[in-house]
């Protein structure tokens, strides 16, 4: 059987990892600034964590949600503590598509209407809602057309407004940093009107913090520095260092019905103890402190680099948008210099770093980026 060919693929092989390294199976390492997505927030191979899900799969690796987890309720008050959102309720799923997918349907289920406002250069996901409200015509199927989207300019007051005013509106989705659109930021006064019109019109307001969440804007959500609380937040990626774990945090206005919403394998053993030892590690590493003291630092030196068009971001999730195509220099840097980053369209280097990135590996990478730029 041959693998289903949808990804273009690095001829290079990831064997290993430890801190913000990789190594390839000829024994090369790599500065990772790409952390296999914004999935690696604690680290590679960090031995907290390793000893965490060793310990756990030698007592149990799954059993079903039919039966009580006291895992789950551990990690739902570690979560709440370390984001603020105590009050709130969890919901866990594997993926940041399932979490997207769900927190629609609750906001749904909850006001009983069926319209979705998005914004443009989204990218939520490739399950049925979930893509649906993803900008991007390529990869929606026919079957998935069916949910009614209307997608706005982000930060653009006036335009949600006029949309909400029909009062057909379930639910606003918004990342809280764009981040497949090129980390895009909505502005804090845009997500506080939003907040604001959101209640107004009866609309729930979901904030998609899949990538920008957990810390790495340098709060724990991104949405944070506008002071709002949404109605519903979606996390997934670095929520468990790569193991793969998402969730839905939930107001308090939001009823449960037993059956309303379900899964096999989310919330499983092992995903939480992984879950439960990526918030001990970055509350003992302080590792939000350092997304933010190590994130200005690259924002402050990357401006300075040539041929610079744009730098955006907060924290470890950074955008350096050039003037010009940067598909050669990513390639040198990665062939050339060992360094992972990642992209968004033709011209901006997204760098995505596990949370611990220390200062020395900061300066190292801008030694190599600077290295690739100046040949
Ligand atoms: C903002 C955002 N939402 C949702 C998703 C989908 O997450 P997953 O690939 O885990 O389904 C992603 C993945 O890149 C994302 O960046």
């Amino acid at each position: 059987m041959r693998l289903f060919d949808v990804y273009p693929l690095f001829n290079i092989e990831i064997v290993r990892g430890k801190g913000c390294h990789v190594w390839d199976s000829e024994g090369n390492e790599y500065l990772d600034l790409y952390g296999g997505h914004a999935v690696i927030s604690v680290g590679h191979s960090h031995p907290a964590y390793i000893q965490a899900i060793t310990d756990q799969v030698n007592k149990l690796g799954f059993y079903s949600n039919s039966v009580i987890n006291s895992l789950q309720q551990k990690l739902a008050d570690k979560l709440g503590a370390a984001c603020g959102y105590e009050d709130y309720a969890l919901f866990l799923i594997n993926s940041g598509a399932e979490a997207n997918e769900n927190a629609l349907k609750l906001a749904s289920f909850h006001n009983g209407k069926k319209k979705v406002i998005a914004f443009k250069h989204a990218f939520h996901g490739r399950t049925s809602a979930a893509v649906r409200v993803t900008d991007n015509p390529k990869i929606i199927a026919p079957v998935n057309e069916g949910l009614e989207v209307t997608y706005l300019p982000l930060n653009d007051t006036e335009a949600v407004e006029a949309e909400l005013r029909k009062g057909d509106v379930s639910s606003v989705i918004i990342e809280g940093i764009q981040g497949v659109g090129g980390i895009q930021q909505p502005t804090d006064d845009f997500l506080r009107q939003l907040r604001n019109l959101c209640t107004k019109y009866d609309a729930c307001l979901i904030l998609d913090e899949i990538q920008s969440g957990y810390g790495r804007s340098g709060k724990f959500f991104a949405h944070q520095y506008a002071g709002i609380k949404p109605d519903l937040i979606t996390v997934a990626k670095g929520i468990a260092n790569g193991f793969p774990m998402g969730g839905v945090l939930i107001s308090p206005v939001f009823k449960p019905v037993y059956g309303m919403l379900g899964t096999t394998f989310g919330g499983n053993h092992l995903a939480c103890a992984a879950a439960i030892a990526v918030l001990d590690i970055m509350r003992q590493e302080r590792l939000i402190e350092n997304a933010a003291k190590v994130g200005a630092y690259l924002l402050d030196e990357l401006h300075k680099l040539p041929g610079i068009k744009e730098v955006r971001g907060r924290g470890l999730m950074i955008g350096v948008e050039f003037e010009e195509s940067i598909k050669e220099a990513r390639t040198r840097l990665l062939y050339e210099e060992k360094v992972f980053t990642g992209v968004a369209g033709t011209n901006t280097f997204r760098l995505l770093p596990p949370l611990c990135l220390s200062m020395e590996e900061a300066a190292e990478f801008l030694r190599r980026f600077r290295k690739v730029l100046q040949a």
